[in-house]
């Protein structure tokens, strides 16, 4: 069984609601990290009395989940139609090839 590990670094006040739509795809295993980026704007320019300060890296979320390929294209659908503001900063997915799976617990592999 062919797997994909598939990242998303969303904001985090989307998390619930991509982790949702996720688990109504019957995505429930994954990892959560509080990371910090910045995407093609280079953070954020914020104006306060007349003083610009650019903020460089902005707080996101970045979400791991290994999945099966024929889970792939569900998983993004979820996580587009979830993580969507319409604005810059929304995010991003990455999808990447995943050697082998191993659970600890049983002999389980996934490759
Ligand atoms: N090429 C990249 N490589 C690694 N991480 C990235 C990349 N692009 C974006 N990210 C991560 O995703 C976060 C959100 O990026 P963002 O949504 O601003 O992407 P964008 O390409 O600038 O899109 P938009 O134009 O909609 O803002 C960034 O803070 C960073 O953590
Ligand atoms: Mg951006």
């Amino acid at each position: 069984m062919a797997v994909k590990m598939i990242q998303a670094v969303i904001r985090p006040e989307k998390l619930d609601g991509v982790m949702n739509a996720l688990e109504e795809k019957g995505l429930v295993a994954l990892t959560v990290t509080n990371v910090r980026g910045r995407g093609e704007q280079r953070g954020i320019a914020l104006e306060f009395r007349g003083m610009v300060t650019r903020v460089e890296l902005l707080p996101k979320v970045k979400i791991e989940l290994v999945v099966r390929d024929d889970e792939v294209d569900p998983a993004i659908q979820a996580i587009r139609a979830s993580a969507k503001t319409g604005n810059i900063g929304d995010g991003k997915i990455f999808v990447l090839p995943v050697e082998m799976v191993g659970k600890v617990r049983t002999e389980e592999v996934w490759r």
